[in-house]
């Protein structure tokens, strides 16, 4: 695997290469992210990973500082995995070369609900930054996964407007033994955190029976869900059933007539924000 910090030596590693597969990254992998790459590579060749911890998406008391930074295990893992050819892994200057104010603003009516409500700005860090490495990378596939489901929507949606010639392919949320969805920022909850955290994938799997069996008062099923994280200690940003095409709540007719839907939460326990959903 080659590892390269520049767009310039990225661009010659890759010259003449029509079928790239690119997952792009904010580092500290874990199994979840090995598996994009191995998807990836189901997908394309050769496969491109980027690392960058993204200083826009985060906001001014978000956890930027603290992001774990792990390029030499990064390296490692994937080169024990195998499955990369060429990892991207540019600092600030080269991804963001001074001055410039440029930005890609998702709609608001996908940008601006959910995570976007809660994390402002968050959706314009990650569009602008993904918008940049695909040009750097110039992939014919990429690999998001679905535990950003919100995410993995509006990278899709940009694709679409801007006609880029990437498809976006999503990777079913990797999870512990226990249903925690993996993510970096696991690593922040302390022992008595972590085995608690499961809760919120059996919350959302609760919500999900409750439709399949035929329930249709969202509110109360949403309410049920969210008294529950809030009596065992967890503060709930959202947790919202939505359907699946746009995000919107879904009409009781809808609920009735089982459009595709999906359960989607984010909450802190303690000093940290989780997010998972569950499709229905
Ligand atoms: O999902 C992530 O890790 C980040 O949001 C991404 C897509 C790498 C952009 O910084």
């Amino acid at each position: 695997m080659k590892v390269v910090h520049t767009v310039e030596e990225l661009r010659d590693q890759l010259r003449g290469q029509l079928r790239i597969a690119f997952v792009p990254t904010m580092g500290n992998l874990h199994d979840g992210h090995l598996a994009l790459m191995a998807m990836a590579h189901q997908h394309g060749d050769p496969v491109v990973a980027s690392i960058f911890v993204n200083r826009l998406q985060f906001g001014p008391n978000e956890d930027f500082d603290k992001y774990p930074r792990t390029l030499a295990d990064d390296i490692a893992k994937l080169q024990a995995q195998n499955k990369v050819y060429v990892l991207f892994a540019p600092n600030e200057q080269e991804l963001y070369p001074e001055p410039q104010n440029y930005r890609v603003q998702p709609p608001q009516d996908l940008g601006d609900i959910l995570e976007g409500e809660f994390r402002p700005g968050f959706f314009v860090g990650v569009t602008t930054v993904v918008l940049k490495l695909f040009s750097c990378v110039q992939p014919r596939v990429a690999v998001f996964g679905k535990k950003d489901y919100q995410q993995l929507m509006i990278v899709r949606n940009m694709c679409r407007q801007f006609a880029l010639p990437t498809e976006i392919v999503p990777h079913e949320t990797v999870r512990d033994a226990d249903g925690l969805a993996l993510s970096s920022r696991n690593r922040y909850l302390s022992e008595a955190e972590r085995r608690e955290a499961p809760r919120l994938y059996r919350l959302l799997q609760q919500v999900r029976e409750r439709l399949h069996r035929g329930e249709a008062d969202v509110a109360r099923i949403e309410h049920d869900a969210q008294r529950e994280l809030t009596a065992a200690g967890w503060k709930v940003d959202y947790l919202s059933v939505r359907r699946q095409r746009d995000l919107k709540a879904p009409t009781h007719d809808e609920v009735v007539a089982r459009l595709p839907l999906v359960v989607l939460a984010a909450a802190k326990l303690g000093t940290t924000r989780l997010i998972d959903n569950l499709e229905i």
